[in-house]
């Protein structure tokens, strides 16, 4: 039986007053529809943490479909339904969103044919997902409105900071919940169980990993790496052998994790700086892991994530074009600005962060850290239309010229327009 108790007053401290209007009406709606509705999962657990979490799950005892439309018809919002699923996505005028899904009383039979069971269909809703701490449900119908509803122990599991699954053949089910568990208890500091983990030795050795497609490892794999700071969980993976299913060739040593750590420290410079300009972190990191990987290994490893072409470019040719040009940086520093401006404008920012991290000469990360803060902004104010002013014939001899301003001026030489205007004169003179 679960554990309940309310948890209105709770959720008034922790979540804003929008947020409990949301849930209110989901609740009023769901009961006009005799349903039952509840908010669940890692949207719950995140209250319980103190972690903010705006993925708002919710599960109708009933047609989620039908709910979700009224519900949608009544707020102006849009709605995405599967029929096959019956779930269906709410997107309000605003962008937010709701996933709705339905459950419905059915009967549970256990992989490999072990003996059906009965239950509440939230009840089964919750036990077929992959850990405890993601199994707490809050009742949002009005009359029963912040009940916490605890069917496998989650809040005690909470407390005891384990990740536990919530049946032995959890792992057989769905392999990718391996990679969640390492990712979850990083994420949280909390601990995987002891079975737990004997169920994931388990698996490892048994090679679940097989029936599954690289398209769904890459994605946990992205997920990890997209976490605040892979690098324990990059280890976690080790521990459990986990990295030989990216590929055989990727054994993390004392220099894969100094090369993480160094991408962190890159990343939070990176990111204290540049706050609003996104990137791809998980590129950096992936860099990474796949170092020191020879071309055709990296294009082996691209095939088997089945990465996308414009992601795969990234590591097997991109990847080696930084790692030549930092080689020259090497051999030939200190440079004049515009030279470093020459020899990095044309790599992403992902590969530019791969760089810096990767090289252990102070006077290259310094060249590197100075491409990213000051020159790659450097424009000139002179344009073609000005060359025309000046009486000059159109041609090839424009970009030339405005490639001389602009290294000039990245040499510090130019400071106002007039100084540009006279150089661009001299220069054709
Ligand atoms: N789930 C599962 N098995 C999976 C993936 C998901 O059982 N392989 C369940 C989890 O219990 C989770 C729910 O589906 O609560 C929603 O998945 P997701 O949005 O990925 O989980 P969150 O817990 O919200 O994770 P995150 O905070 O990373 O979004």
């Amino acid at each position: 039986h679960a554990r309940t108790r309310n948890v209105t007053r709770f959720m008034r401290e922790r979540l804003s007053k929008d947020m409990i209007n949301i849930l209110r009406n989901i609740g009023k709606v769901a009961s006009e529809l005799e349903c039952g509705a509840y908010v669940v999962g890692g949207f719950v657990r995140d209250l319980f943490l103190y972690r903010a979490n705006e993925d708002m799950d919710i599960v109708i005892e009933g047609d989620g479909i039908a709910f979700a439309k009224k519900y949608a018809a009544m707020l102006n919002a849009r709605i995405h339904a599967h029929a096959k699923f019956g779930t269906a996505v709410i997107i309000f005028p605003h962008g937010f969103k709701i996933d709705v899904a339905s459950a419905r009383m059915e009967y549970y039979r256990f992989p490999a044919d072990l003996p059906t069971v009965e239950m509440s269909s939230i009840k089964l809703d919750l036990f077929r997902r992959d850990f405890t701490i993601n199994t707490l449900a809050i009742q949002l119908n009005p009359d029963k409105f912040g009940t916490l509803i605890d069917f496998f122990s989650a809040q005690k599991d909470i407390k005891e900071k384990a990740i536990r699954v919530l049946h032995n053949l959890s792992f057989v089910e769905d392999p990718t919940r391996i990679f969640r568990a390492i990712r979850f208890e990083q994420r949280f500091g909390f601990s995987i169980g002891k079975l737990t983990s004997r169920l994931i030795k388990n698996a490892v050795k048994m090679d679940f990993f097989k029936q599954l497609s690289g398209r769904r490892v890459f994605t946990e794999l992205r997920l990890i790496l997209q976490e605040e700071n892979p690098t324990p969980a990059i280890k976690r993976l080790d521990d459990y052998d986990l990295l030989q299913v990216i590929h055989p060739s990727i054994t993390p040593n004392q220099k894969l994790i100094s090369l993480f750590n160094a991408v962190k420290k890159v990343l939070s410079w990176h990111d204290l700086l540049f706050l609003e300009e996104s990137y791809m972190k998980w590129v950096v990191y992936f860099l990474a892991i796949t170092r020191y990987c020879n071309e055709k290994i990296s294009r082996d490893i691209c095939e088997k994530l089945e990465l996308a072409p414009r992601h795969s470019v990234i590591f097997c040719k991109e990847r080696f074009e930084a790692d030549k040009r930092l080689f020259w940086l090497k051999q030939n520093s200190p440079l004049t600005n515009s030279s470093i401006y020459r020899n990095l404008f044309s790599f992403r920012i992902e590969l530019i962060l791969y760089m810096m991290a990767t090289t252990k000469q102070e006077k290259v990360k310094k060249s590197i850290s100075q491409y990213v803060t000051q020159l790659r902004h450097v424009r000139t104010s002179l344009a073609g239309r000005d060359l025309k002013k000046m009486g000059i014939e159109p041609g090839p001899i424009y970009r030339e010229i405005l490639e001389a301003v602009l290294d000039a001026k990245l040499n510090g030489l130019l400071k106002t327009r007039n100084d540009e205007l006279i150089f661009a004169r001299n220069y054709v003179l």
